[in-house]
């Protein structure tokens, strides 16, 4: 079977945001198809390194393929840098950090995961499929409080509690075992169907959010990017969901924002520099070109957000 090739979003804007130095260490955190990694190596010197991260054991595979002595391949999540750059002795001394989020063609089209709602496959959704249990086990056991509250959290699903209701109902008869098991339930409990956004797209990207714990995986990605980056570092994420966004968003302002001390209180420099938690700069935001969007549609709703660290 032929594989669908992952098209690259922002490639060269990201790219360009790491400000790559020729013998610098870099973390591309998803590495995917690795168009993002193929373009930070062949950036980097002879003593640069890429740490390329993917928590999906068939990128692990694709990445092995690179014969490069420069890239040190890491199956796990990127939550975790702070843990394997801890490993390589890294921890502080890392010039880049780039993460593309959400799933790569191949995941939704290729692997046979349940990703998609124009497939019937088995409705797994597991991105690291190795670990954890995958979805259809858990809507065939989970309560219709913690359910609805899921689609409601991550999906921004007004309909939340009646496709809970529905899913609860239907597998009192019958187990749930595929994305158009689904799909038929969700189709039922939707009264009325938006014409420009599919019915299960939002039910679809809640449940994907929750079962590969994705809004914690970057939570804790920020916060270790803290310890993990070099001064001078850059952090470039791109996210794609309004979801991601403001996580991002929150995290670089608070730590580039300044305390504003009143002037005259009697408080000494050091304490001032203790306190004051501004560790990054915020240099930009890119979103895709209308050129970009048109030759490939899923980038319309991408955010680049760069920032540096100071200290
Ligand atoms: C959009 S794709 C990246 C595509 C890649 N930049 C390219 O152009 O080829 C996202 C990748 O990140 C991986 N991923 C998502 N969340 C992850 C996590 N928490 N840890 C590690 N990898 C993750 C997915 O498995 C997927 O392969």
């Amino acid at each position: 079977m032929k594989l669908e090739k992952h098209i690259p979003v922002l490639l060269k804007e990201s790219i360009k945001s790491l400000n790559i130095k020729n013998n610098g260490f870099y973390i591309d955190g998803t590495f995917g198809q690795g168009n993002h990694s193929k373009l930070i190596l062949s950036k980097l010197g002879n003593y640069g390194k890429l740490y390329a991260i993917d928590c999906d054991y068939k990128s692990i595979k694709i990445a092995s393929s690179i014969k490069n002595n420069k890239i040190k391949i890491i199956h796990g999540s990127f939550s975790n840098i702070e843990k394997y750059m801890k490993k390589h002795n890294m921890l502080g001394k890392i010039n880049g950090i780039l993460l593309d989020l959400g799933i790569s063609n191949l995941q939704l089209n290729n692997y046979k995961r349940g990703f998609s709602f124009m497939k019937d496959e088995l409705l797994d959704m597991r991105m690291d499929n190795t670990n954890g249990i995958p979805l259809y086990k858990i809507l065939n056991k989970i309560n219709i409080n913690e359910l609805s509250l899921i689609l409601k959290k991550y999906g921004e699903e007004k309909f939340c509690y009646r496709i809970a209701k529905k899913i609860i109902i239907y597998r009192k008869k019958k187990k749930i075992r595929t994305t158009f098991d689904l799909l038929k339930i969700i189709s039922k409990a939707i009264p009325i169907k938006n014409k420009f956004k599919h019915y299960a797209t939002k039910s679809f990207q809640a449940l994907r959010i929750f079962i590969n714990n994705e809004l914690n995986n970057i939570k804790k990605l920020l916060k270790s990017s803290l310890s993990v980056l070099s001064k001078n570092g850059r952090l470039s994420i791109i996210s794609f969901n309004s979801l991601e966004d403001r996580i991002i968003k929150k995290f670089m302002k608070k730590y580039s924002s300044k305390i504003n001390i009143p002037q005259g209180l009697p408080i000494s420099e050091k304490k001032i520099k203790e306190i004051n938690f501004t560790k990054l700069k915020i240099l930009k935001k890119i979103i895709p070109s209308h050129n970009e969007i048109i030759n490939n549609i899923k980038s319309r709703s991408a955010i680049l957000r760069i920032a540096e660290k100071i200290n």
